[in-house]
């Protein structure tokens, strides 16, 4: 392994403060270095990552069979765009829609993409099946939702940090309370030209906000009964991340429309896809949409390979016994510490909410010791810490990381 000289951080930092845009604020490490679920500095010191690149490195980094897959495919054909068809795309868009049970897969690239993707076929599906009047279609959208940040997805998003001076924005979304099935029903009732429900089955990027039970499948069956697309954007939940395939699954809710992304691919390529039956599908006709790299032969290779290990080794059901483990090992620590207000989260999409003021560097504070103790975590806002170890990992290497964060948390416990 190649081991730099101390300070090859620090040069690190400052050439990507130098000459990369300030979009975002990470903590000061630099990664050189990943295998399962470690990750390994410029200096050489090792880490457990609980981040998993926001969920897209759900089966571990760099896994050997995703990595051949896509070394296998690189040195054989890469893009061909869709001006022609490729032999790899048709069996991709077979095995994932079998794998989901949709009857089509629209594939792009990156999250946000795919939500873009959905947002455009929702509003054409309400033209033209549902004979909502052309510019008056409006999706139902959740508060604090992150559904990426293009300027329409932004344009219903109420992160200020997000949206302010990227106006105007796009219309026709319309704001309800997350986890509420009385704010949509009435939406649905008293709102003409409703197309379609946006939301997340667990509000990761808020704070991982698990809505109550049956909220999903109250949810679904409100969207069918008032005719409206049940759309859930699973790119961060999704693919085995909260201890079922989709936390959709949790309330056996298959949706109108699924968003995936992220761990599609296993981190090891940007790879999203919208999914939905034929009669929804169908709306979509050459022209209409695309994207040049959408499905192009390393993509549909890789995330066939990185679908295939999440079923062969079982990740799904690791993640919802991990979590257990976890979260009870956490509440010992917030039954314990006065700086802890609760744990929540489903599989392995966990964060512990702080016992201090929004604006407090005390999470951003905890996560630096963290890192000093060899365990790389986020806060998402403000005063949350999210933690969202890869699906490999091990019971024994989990309880290593709780003991870790525990001891952590008691050097700063008053
Ligand atoms: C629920 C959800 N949707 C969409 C996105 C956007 O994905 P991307 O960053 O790949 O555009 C994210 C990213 O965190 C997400 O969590």
């Amino acid at each position: 392994m190649l081991v730099k000289n101390q300070g090859a951080s620090q040069a690190a930092i400052a050439m990507e403060d130098q000459f990369g845009a300030h979009n975002y604020h990470p903590l000061p490490v630099v990664l050189h270095r990943g295998e399962g679920v470690y990750v390994w500095d410029v200096e050489g010191k090792k880490y457990y990552d609980f981040l998993s690149a926001y969920s897209a490195v759900n089966q571990g980094h760099c896994h050997p069979r995703i990595i051949n897959k896509l070394k296998e495919q690189a040195e054989t054909l890469t893009l061909t765009s869709r001006a022609f068809y490729n032999d790899r795309l048709g069996v991709y868009e077979k095995y994932v829609t079998q794998y989901f049970g949709f009857d089509k897969v629209l594939p792009m690239n990156t999250g946000a993409e795919a939500v873009e993707t959905a947002i455009k076929i929702c509003r054409k599906y309400a033209y033209e099946k549902k004979g909502i009047p052309e510019h008056d279609a409006k999706i139902i959208v959740c508060e604090n939702n992150f559904h990426g940040r293009t300027t329409t997805i932004i344009s219903f998003s109420n992160d200020e940090t997000a949206r302010k001076n990227f106006g105007p924005y796009t219309p026709g979304f319309i704001k309800i309370p997350y986890d509420d099935l009385s704010a949509l029903e009435e939406m649905l009732k008293n709102e003409k030209n409703i197309a379609g429900f946006l939301v997340e089955p667990i509000q990761g990027e808020a704070g991982v906000y698990v809505p109550g039970d049956g909220y999903l499948k109250g949810a679904s069956e409100l969207c069918a009964e008032y005719d409206v697309l049940f759309i859930a954007d699973e790119v961060q939940t999704g693919i085995a991340r909260t201890g079922k395939l989709l936390a959709v699954h949790h309330e056996e809710v298959q949706p109108d429309v699924l968003i995936l992304g992220k761990a599609l691919s296993g981190g090891a390529y940007p790879v999203s896809a919208v999914l939905a039956d034929n009669h929804i599908m169908e709306v979509i006709r050459p022209g209409e949409h695309g994207s040049t790299f959408g499905g192009n032969p390393i993509a549909s290779a890789i995330a066939m390979e990185a679908l295939e290990v999440v079923k062969d080794e079982k990740l799904a059901e690791n993640s919802e016994k991990l979590g257990q483990i976890f979260r009870s090992e956490m509440q010992k620590i917030v039954d314990e510490s006065e700086l802890l207000v609760l744990v929540r989260g489903k599989g392995l999409l966990n964060a512990i909410v702080i016992n201090d003021s929004e604006d407090s560097s005390t999470a951003w504070d905890i996560c630096m010791k963290l890192k000093e103790n060899g365990l790389l975590a986020k806060p998402t806002h403000g005063n949350i810490i999210r933690f969202a170890p890869p699906l490999v990992m091990t019971e024994e290497q989990l309880l290593e990381c709780t003991e870790i964060i525990a001891r952590t948390i008691r050097t700063f416990s008053k």
